[in-house]
């Protein structure tokens, strides 16, 4: 399963050579990237962007867009998979103290995070398999799933224990749909 995220042989080579006409060599994929789509939507924080990425990227051994989409999905994924462990214990921690509207929000968070994991994994699979259209769908699901996390608080008047965890998760969702994005534009441009 994991071989298929930087193997992505055909889009590479056809990447590669578009790169190779078109654009200067690449020295920094994670820090052009990054730059590249805060430039395009001011939800990408850039430097946000590059400190989340780079490790994830260096360590899968990236070195194109479509392995760099792939990897970034997985990283949102496996931070939907840490939020929902988040709102796990606080709604066992809060057992006796919290109400019952907020426990409700934070059994619904945790469904959201589990969705939005189960879809921005599938989302890297579809990338591995070259399906970018369809990745698309799945990660502008997962992006919403922070926005709907909070509105339960917010819309109950109680302080959201989750905001750190939902903004989070919306910047690396964000992240892997404008990367995603930047791949679709190039390919129908060529
Ligand atoms: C989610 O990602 C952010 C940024 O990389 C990180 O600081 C945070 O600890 C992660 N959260 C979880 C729950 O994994």
């Amino acid at each position: 399963m994991t071989t298929g995220y930087c193997s992505v042989f055909f889009l590479y080579l056809l990447l590669q050579q578009s790169f190779a006409i078109h654009e200067p060599a690449a020295p920094d994929l994670v820090g052009d990237t990054c730059k590249q789509i805060a430039g395009d939507d001011p939800n990408v924080d850039s430097a946000f962007c590059v400190d989340s990425l780079r490790p994830a990227a260096s360590a899968a051994g990236c070195d194109d867009l479509p392995s760099l989409a792939a990897v970034s999905s997985r990283l949102a994924a496996a931070n939907a998979t840490g939020a929902e462990a988040v709102a796990k214990v606080a709604l066992e921690e809060g057992d006796q103290r919290l109400s019952q509207y907020e426990k409700s929000c934070l059994e619904s968070c945790r469904e959201l995070f589990s969705k939005a994991a189960y879809d921005l994994e599938e989302a890297a699979e579809m990338i591995a398999a070259g399906s970018f259209d369809d990745a698309d769908v799945r990660m502008s699901s997962a992006v919403d799933a922070p926005a709907m996390c909070e509105e339960g608080f917010r819309e109950g008047g109680v302080e959201s224990p989750l905001e750190k965890e939902d903004s989070d998760l919306f910047q690396l969702a964000v992240i892997a749909l404008a990367i995603t994005a930047r791949l679709l534009k190039i390919l129908n441009t060529y």
